[in-house]
């Protein structure tokens, strides 16, 4: 449930999925929200990069956002098949995701790496989803919060605002396997969450977002969204189809 001032987030991740025929998704996406609607949650979608530009076309004069789904840190340079903040930016991206489990586990991302990478998103103003999350193996030793705090005490950078800054809890044996953490165990993250970034920003953590993320479809949105601290969602599967991503932005809408 997010406090007064802390608008909803509602981001789909796709992944490695979609040709150009999955413009389509987007336009119907744009069909099947009201600007009402769109008042009252932040809707975004982050496609392969291979598709940005056609996205950004395709919900132009809407309030919908395209983002990436991982930059490099620096701005230019000889970094074959990489694509910096800069880049994304001048798409029209406007987020970009930071250090994604996949990202982590496939990629060897670090927190030293995924810091520098959110520098990189907040110098070219894009607003970076820092994304952390326990193991299981890390859940069943009882180190999820040790975990997460850590994450998100490197991985955040000094003077992280709301508007450049949202956090993504996404516990990596929830993505893609239709489990997720009970109420009251997402709340118990979130809230160690909010206290740590009162410990690294100040004040300022309330403004911050936290997502949950992991296997968050429309049958579950509305028993997620009302969980304290959990200011919207990092959807994965579920943002592939429009009548499920629609039905999750409706369970989020406040
Ligand atoms: P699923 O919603 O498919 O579980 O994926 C979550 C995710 O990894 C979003 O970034």
């Amino acid at each position: 449930m997010t406090m007064a001032g802390r608008r909803p987030l509602v981001a789909g991740n796709w992944k490695m999925n979609g040709l150009r025929g999955a413009i389509a998704m987007v336009e119907a996406l744009r069909n099947g929200l009201s600007t009402d609607l769109l008042d009252r949650v932040d809707v975004l979608v982050c496609p392969p990069s291979t598709l940005i530009s056609s996205c950004v076309a395709a919900v132009y004069g809407s309030r919908i956002a395209i983002g990436g789904q991982n930059l490099h840190a620096k701005p230019n340079g000889a970094f074959t098949g990489s694509i910096s903040a800069e880049m994304l930016a001048d798409l029209g991206a406007k987020y970009v995701i930071v250090g994604h489990s996949e990202r982590r586990a496939y990629h060897h991302e670090t927190d030293d790496g995924v810091h520098a990478k959110a520098l990189g998103a907040r110098r070219a103003g894009l607003c970076g989803i820092i994304c952390v999350g326990e193991t299981k193996e890390e859940r069943e030793e009882g180190r999820t919060l040790d975990i997460v705090r850590a994450q998100l005490a490197i991985g955040v950078p000094k003077g992280a605002t709301g508007a450049d800054t949202v956090i993504a809890y996404e516990p990596v044996w929830a993505i893609g396997t239709g489990l997720t953490p009970t109420p009251a165990d997402i709340a118990e993250v979130h809230a160690s969450l909010r206290e740590m970034l009162g410990q690294l920003i100040g004040a300022e953590a309330q403004n911050v977002r936290i997502l949950y993320g992991g296997s968050v479809k429309p049958g579950n949105a509305r028993e997620l969204m009302a969980v304290e601290n959990v200011d919207g969602a990092l959807v994965g599967g579920a943002s592939l189809v429009a009548e499920d991503f629609l039905g999750i932005i409706n369970a989020y809408a406040r």
